[in-house]
């Protein structure tokens, strides 16, 4: 497949041009990449305008992914999310209200989206959870409380797979919303590689219509880089606002070193990624059960994530100490789950370290605790919140106070309280279970 951003960016850096252009650097090595680095120079296309290099990239991805139509972001799935809520926001069939029914496992970029575009959010709850990271939906938890609405929400939003690799059934989701006249838009953040498993299990490839991915953290991309997906299945309408959609929401820079970076990514996922990509999920699965025999708890995840729950006595967080001791880094930790992210970049060497450090557990587990669930009541919309004089205060101090900004940390990045509902006493809990000391409320 060809790779014209990155070819260009390598003719043009060949040609040593005079560069009386943007950026500063003109090309000189400060970090080591900036011979690479241009701006929108002649023949270099434009990302919002695409008719050139970056067009012809867009029309690869799109190919590759079996897509309507994919859109590059230099500025990740926080830039899509907002671009993905605006798209069916503006293009929603009459008589659907502007509601969206989201899953309260939300990544933040999804409560700033509620707030720039004004739109109501009814949570889906889950029946029962034991993480701030995970929301299990069941179709028919879903189609009761479609059935409950007065008219059609503009869509459905889903995390799948959410951060401890718990993915939805996005098929039997999808039908449900079809069903009722309404769209499917996934936060596939966590899940660009799922279209090159054989068969795919991309959301577009199970009836999303919607769908964000961040390339960069799953696929070997430079942070930044991600795509927005219109389905083949969805209004065509939809395919003709996305780029105006998420310019909307991005730099009038956006990195020509994070675009290049897609679209060389375009050759390795149309050549050997798919074989490697396999060898890695089979690796992976060697090395749960090796843990497993050595006394781990491995939840099941996506295939290219590793999820261990940690046993009585030993949080997540120390066990990522212990590991950075070892000279391994994991993707996030907290109380009860440690996350590793792998990807076929992964060298075999890293697993045998990473067994290694983990070694053998002999400390019991417990079945664990559902997590309270914090239906804080809602007093003003999200965007009256976030628009609001705010001030930060200790958790102890916050209870019946109104959450102005959402309170997370980075990552996982999804909100304990929202935007405009009142703290309670279940809010507190989850403060103090993930270490949260202060929050931002309404003055
Ligand atoms: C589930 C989920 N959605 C969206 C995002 C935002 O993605 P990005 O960092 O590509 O903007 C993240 C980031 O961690 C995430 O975990």
């Amino acid at each position: 497949m060809e790779t014209p951003i990155y070819d260009f960016l390598r003719r043009y850096d060949g040609a040593g041009m005079a560069r009386f252009h943007m950026p500063g650097h003109k090309g000189k090595t400060f970090l080591g990449c900036e011979h690479l680095d241009i701006t929108e120079v002649k023949g270099a296309d434009a990302l919002y305008e695409a008719d050139g290099i970056i067009a012809q990239s867009e029309a690869n991805a799109t190919t590759l992914f079996g897509s309507r139509r994919t859109c590059y972001s230099t500025e990740g799935s926080s830039q899509c999310i907002r671009a993905m809520m605006y798209l069916a926001l503006t293009c929603r069939p009459t008589g659907a209200a502007q509601v969206i029914v989201a899953v309260r496992n939300v990544h933040k970029a999804f409560v700033y989206a509620a707030a720039l575009l004004n739109f109501e959010v009814v949570w889906l709850w889950p029946e029962e959870s034991c993480s701030l990271c995970a929301c299990p939906v069941s179709p028919e938890g879903l189609e009761k409380t479609l059935a409950s609405l007065p008219a059609p929400p503009t869509a459905v939003y889903l995390t799948s797979p959410d951060y401890l690799g718990g993915m939805a059934d996005i098929a039997a989701l999808a039908e449900v919303c079809h069903r009722h006249g309404t769209l499917l838009a996934v936060d596939n953040a966590h899940g660009a590689y799922l279209r090159f498993l054989s068969p795919s299990r991309h959301p577009l490839d199970l009836g999303a219509d919607l769908c964000c991915d961040s390339a960069h953290k799953t696929l070997p991309v430079l942070t930044g880089g991600a795509y927005l997906h219109i389905s083949k299945h969805a209004s065509a309408v939809l395919a003709e606002h996305a780029k105006a959609a998420l310019a909307l929401f991005g730099s009038t820079s956006p990195s020509y070193l994070t675009m290049a970076s897609l679209d060389l990514c375009n050759g390795y996922l149309a050549a050997e990624y798919p074989a490697r990509l396999a060898e890695t999920a089979e690796r992976l699965d060697q090395v749960r059960n090796r843990l497993r025999a050595s006394g781990w708890q491995v939840e099941d995840s996506d295939p290219l994530r590793l999820t261990l729950r940690t046993p009585e006595g030993l949080a997540g967080t120390a066990l990522a100490d212990r590991l950075r001791q070892s000279g391994v880094e994991c993707e996030y930790a907290d109380g009860d789950f440690l996350i590793l992210m792998v990807t076929p970049e992964n060298a075999p060497s890293d697993f045998d370290r990473l067994l290694t450090a983990l070694g053998e557990n002999h400390a019991l587990y417990t079945p664990s605790a559902p997590l309270p669930l914090a239906k804080g009541e809602r007093v003003c919309s999200i965007r009256e919140a976030l628009f609001a004089p705010h001030e930060t205060i200790p958790t102890g101090q916050a209870l019946g106070r109104i959450c102005g900004a959402p309170t997370v940390s980075c990552p996982p990045a999804i909100p304990i309280a929202v935007s405009g509902e009142v703290i309670g006493p279940e809010n507190l809990a989850l403060f103090a279970q993930y270490g949260v000391e202060t929050v931002d409320v309404l003055k």
